[in-house]
């Protein structure tokens, strides 16, 4: 035995002590009660503390004396070998294999590395970013449930709760879009409906390209912006019948070509977004379950009436 043994295994000794004393304070059960003797209970495999307690003992044991096996070792080991002809400042490197045991156990590691990220833990083993997703979709699923079948205000309230809670900041407790830098959604504006005509817009994000400019001009883009903002009421502008190919006969909007016009279009501004003055609106596609996107288009559209 030498100063640096008589460390090592006291090393080992605090480690085992300090085990015990963790798990005695934790007052966890080394055997638990009502078992019938030890090694049956090893056997069963009801003795888990058991066994862990004997592992860990064993890990600080074989750590200890392994060291001390080495750390001797290394004092009186002389290197040997053939040496490789090149040297560095004098300093040579010896001709050896592989140890074999290390390229085995990178081997084994490697393969089960592979087999433990494809196989053993899938991608969509437990996460709880995947636990709270499914909670959300359970929860939706049972409010969708519960309000297929909303009346009108229902709907209304249910639409002012969600705008209270998601939209306020930007577009106004009244929905005016804070004097406008948001989208006023309380008046269909003719002037805005007029800028697109003239200038054409590319904000929805929906549509590749957008709607290009100048579909209609003079006295026509005046008299087709009137009847939009209008709410489709009354006659059609004969020149209206170019905005419909793409807008649709009543602005109802046509999937993928052109969004709604008749009213805002709640629609694909959720899920999409949509580009203004004061930045970009973000989109509320998973946020905003098809029942609230209706409240929210009853209580938009109720806003401007
Ligand atoms: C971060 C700010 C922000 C939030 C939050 C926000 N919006 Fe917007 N919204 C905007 C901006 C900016 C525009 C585009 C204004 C423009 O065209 O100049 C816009 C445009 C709109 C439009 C107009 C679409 C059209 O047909 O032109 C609607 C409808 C709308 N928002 C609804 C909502 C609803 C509903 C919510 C809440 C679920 C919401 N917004 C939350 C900023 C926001
Ligand atoms: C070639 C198809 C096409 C034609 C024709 C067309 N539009 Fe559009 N319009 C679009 C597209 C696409 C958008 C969405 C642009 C975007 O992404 O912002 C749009 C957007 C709009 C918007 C803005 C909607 C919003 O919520 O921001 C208005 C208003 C509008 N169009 C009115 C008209 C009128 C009026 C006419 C007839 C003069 C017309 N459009 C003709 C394709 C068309």
């Amino acid at each position: 035995m030498n100063g640096l043994m008589i460390k090592a295994l006291g090393f080992a000794v605090i480690l085992v002590i300090a085990t015990i004393a963790v798990v005695m304070s934790l007052d966890i059960k080394i055997v638990e009660e009502g078992t019938d003797g030890i090694l049956n209970s090893i056997l069963s495999g009801q003795a888990i503390n058991l066994i862990t307690m004997g592992g860990a003992i064993a890990i600080a044991v074989l750590t200890a004396s392994v060291s001390v096996k080495y750390i001797n070792q290394m004092k009186t080991d002389t290197a040997s070998g053939e040496l490789a002809d090149d040297k560095w400042d004098g300093i040579g490197e010896y001709k050896n294999e592989l140890p074999s045991g290390w390229a085995y156990s990178f081997l084994a590691v490697f393969m089960w590395s592979m087999w433990y990220g494809f196989y053993g833990f899938p991608i969509n083993a437990y996460s709880q970013i995947g636990e709270y997703n499914e909670e959300v979709l359970a929860y939706n699923k049972k409010f969708e449930e519960k309000h297929k079948g909303a009346d009108h205000k229902t709907l209304r309230d249910m639409g002012e709760s969600i705008f209270l809670v998601q939209c306020t900041q930007c577009h106004g407790a009244t929905g005016d879009g804070l004097s406008g830098r948001a989208e006023d959604l309380t008046i269909r504006s003719k002037e805005k409906i007029l800028a697109v005509i003239n200038e054409g817009q590319n904000a929805l994000n929906a549509f590749p390209g957008g709607m290009p400019a100048g579909m209609a001009s003079g006295a026509d883009a005046e008299a087709i912006a009137t009847y939009v903002a209008s709410g489709f009421k009354g006659e059609a502008p004969a020149m209206y019948a170019v905005c419909a190919g793409c807008h649709g006969a009543n602005g109802e909007g046509t999937a993928m070509v052109g969004p709604r016009i008749n009213g805002f279009d709640i629609s694909n501004t959720l899920a999409k977004g949509k580009k203004g003055l004061i930045g970009k609106m973000p989109a509320f596609n998973t946020l905003i379950t098809p029942i609230q996107e209706k409240a929210l288009t009853v209580y938009i559209q109720s806003l401007s009436n």
